[in-house]
C-alpha cells in the first residue's frame, strides 16, 4: 500500500526507553495484567489513547509565549472566539478544560430546560432521554448523572467488521424515528451527533446523514448537540467518499457540517492536538437563556467565562491546532497512516474494523481469538499478548469497558469485542506502524494459546481502569 510521507520534519525527539521481553512480562505482572496500570516509562510504542498525546508544532509551541494570563478578558481568549467564530461560524465561546469539563456544564441544565419547558404539559418530561449515534463513556456518564437515558441508535452497517461501508457513524434514522416516537418528542433532551464515532471504531457520518438528523431534529423541536472531538478528521472522509465534496475545501465542509445544529462540545485533545483543552459553543442567540446558564456553571465548576480551566498560553495553542488539523496535506497523512497499519494487518489477515477509521485500528478479537469467551474478555488478553510482543500498549473496548448491569449484577452483552490501537497525532512515524504489524502478525499463528483472564480484583464502577485480572490456564 502506498505510504503518505509524514508532511513535518522533527525538530525535537523524546527518547523511549527499550525493554525485553522479560521486563515487559515482569511489568505486567506488576500492573495486574491490566496494561492501564503499567508505567509508560515500559511501553514501546504508546497506543491506549489519541486523546491530549498529539505532538504541538513549533508553531503551537511559539503561541504559548504569548498567552494573556488575565483573569477576565483575556487576548488569548478573543483570538480563540475568533478562531471559533471563522472555523466554525458559532457565536458564542465557552472555553472549558476537556471534553467532559463541557458535558458536565451543559448537560444537566439542557435537562433542567426541557423539563421546565413541558412542566405544564399534557405530556409531562419525566423520561428525559438523549439519543445518539453512540455516545462517548464520558458523555453518556455524564447525561445518566444529570438524571436522563443516553440510547444509541448507531447504523447496523457498523457491526460488520469485515464488510466496507462507508460511513459507519451514521445514525439509524429509522431507529432515530422510533425512539422519538416511542419516548415522546418532550422526553428527549436532546440528539447528540459524536463526529468520528469514536465507539464503532473513529467512524465517519456523511453529510448526508447530518442533514437528515437535523431535519428531524428540528421537526420535532429537539435541540442537536455535535461531540466533535474528531471534526477534521470526519470533514476530510466527508471529502473523500461522499458524491459532490471532492472538490469542496476542508472548512467549508466543517462549516457545512455544524450550520444546521444548535450547540457543540469539544475535546480539544484529538484533532485540534493540545495536551489539554476543550469547547462549549452555542451557534447563535436562539438559545441565550440555556448559554447564559451553561456560562454561569462554567464559573462555578470550570472557571471564569473567558478561561474554562485553562491557561491563556493553553487558548493560544489551541486556536493554532484548530487550524493545523484542518490542513487538508496533515489530513491526508493522518488518515493515511491509520489506514496504512490497518492494511498491513489486514492483508495479513488479522480481522479489523473495516476500512479503518479516522483515529485508530480497531482489532476484532472475537474473531481472532473465538477460543476466548467473552467473559474472559479476548480483546484484553490480546492487549496483555501485544505488550508482552512489543511493548506496544492497547485498550480493550469490549465486555471488560461495558461492566455489569447494576441492576442485575450481569455482564452487559457487548456487541463487538475490540482492541483498539489509537494513533496518536504526529508522535509516531511510519515504521512505527510498520512495527507494530510486524509484532501482531509474529503473534497470530500464535493466537490459540493466548489463553482468556478472570478477575482477581473488580472495581464496582469503571473496573477496566483499575481491575487486576489473572491469566486463566484452560
Ligand atoms: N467525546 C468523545 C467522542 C471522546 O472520544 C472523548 C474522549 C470525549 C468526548 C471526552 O473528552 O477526554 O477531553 O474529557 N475520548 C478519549 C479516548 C478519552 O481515549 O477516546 P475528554
Amino acid at each position: 500500500m502506498k505510504r503518505i510521507p509524514e508532511p513535518f520534519r522533527i525538530k525535537m525527539v523524546e527518547p523511549i526507553k527499550m525493554t525485553t521481553e522479560a521486563d515487559r512480562r515482569e511489568a505486567l505482572t506488576v500492573a495486574g495484567n491490566n496494561p492501564f496500570l503499567l508505567k509508560s516509562e515500559d511501553v514501546y510504542i504508546d497506543l491506549l489513547t489519541d486523546s491530549g498525546t498529539g505532538a504541538m508544532s513549533a508553531n503551537q509551541w511559539a503561541a504559548l509565549m504569548v498567552g494573556d494570563e488575565a483573569y477576565a478578558g483575556s487576548r488569548s481568549f478573543v483570538k480563540l472566539e475568533e478562531s471559533v467564530q471563522t472555523l466554525f461560524r458559532y457565536k458564542h465561546v465557552i472555553p472549558v478544560h476537556q471534553g467532559r469539563g463541557a458535558e458536565q456544564i451543559l448537560f444537566p441544565n439542557m435537562v433542567k430546560q426541557k423539563v421546565a419547558e413541558h412542566a405544564h404539559n399534557e405530556r409531562k418530561c419525566d423520561k428525559p432521554v438523549f439519543i445518539s449515534n453512540y455516545h462517548f463513556d464520558t458523555t453518556a456518564a455524564h447525561i445518566e448523572m444529570s438524571g436522563a437515558k443516553p440510547i444509541n441508535v448507531l447504523t447496523p452497517e457498523a457491526l460488520a467488521t469485515s464488510a466496507w461501508y462507508d460511513f459507519k457513524g451514521n445514525f439509524d434514522l429509522e431507529a432515530l424515528q422510533a425512539t422519538i416516537d416511542n419516548y415522546g418528542r418532550e422526553n428527549v433532551v436532546g440528539i447528540i451527533i459524536t463526529i468520528t464515532c469514536n465507539s464503532s471504531g473513529g467512524q465517519p457520518v456523511s453529510m448526508a446523514n447530518i442533514n437528515a438528523v437535523t431535519a428531524i431534529a428540528k421537526a420535532n423541536g429537539i435541540l442537536v448537540v455535535i461531540d466533535s472531538a474528531r471534526f477534521a478528521e470526519n470533514a476530510y472522509f466527508i471529502k473523500q467518499r461522499e458524491p459532490g465534496f471532492a472538490d469542496k475545501a476542508i472548512g467549508d465542509i466543517i462549516r457545512s457540517m455544524f450550520v444546521d445544529a444548535d450547540i457543540f462540545t469539544m475535546s480539544a485533545k484529538k484533532d485540534p492536538m493540545v495536551n489539554m483543552g476543550g469547547l462549549c459553543c452555542f451557534k447563535d442567540d436562539s438559545q441565550l437563556e440555556l448559554f447564559k446558564t451553561v456560562q454561569v456553571t462554567c464559573v462555578a465548576m470550570e472557571g471564569f467565562i473567558t478561561y474554562g480551566g485553562l491557561n491563556g498560553r493553553d487558548m493560544e495553542a489551541l486556536s493554532v491546532g484548530l487550524w493545523e488539523c484542518a490542513d487538508e496535506d496533515f489530513l491526508e497523512y493522518r488518515i493515511g497512516q491509520v489506514a496504512y497499519l490497518g492494511e498491513l494487518l489486514r492483508e495479513a489477515g488479522i480481522p479489523i474494523q473495516y476500512p479503518t477509521g479516522g483515529h485508530a485500528v480497531f482489532i476484532d478479537a472475537g474473531k481472532m481469538l473465538p477460543h476466548i469467551p467473552a467473559e474472559q474478555f479476548p480483546a484484553h488478553a490480546l492487549a496483555n499478548r501485544i505488550y508482552i510482543e512489543g511493548g506496544i500498549r492497547g485498550v480493550e473496548i469490549g465486555s471488560l469497558l461495558l461492566g455489569r448491569d447494576p441492576s442485575t449484577g450481569k455482564q452487559k452483552p457487548s456487541p463487538l469485542e475490540l482492541l483498539r490501537l489509537t494513533i496518536p497525532r504526529r508522535v509516531y512515524t511510519n515504521d512505527h506502524m510498520k512495527y507494530i504489524a510486524d509484532c501482531i502478525i509474529a503473534i497470530k499463528h500464535d493466537s490459540k494459546n493466548i489463553k482468556g483472564l478472570t478477575f482477581e480484583y473488580e472495581p464496582p464502577v469503571l473496573r477496566h481502569f483499575t481491575a487486576r485480572l489473572k491469566v486463566l490456564n484452560k
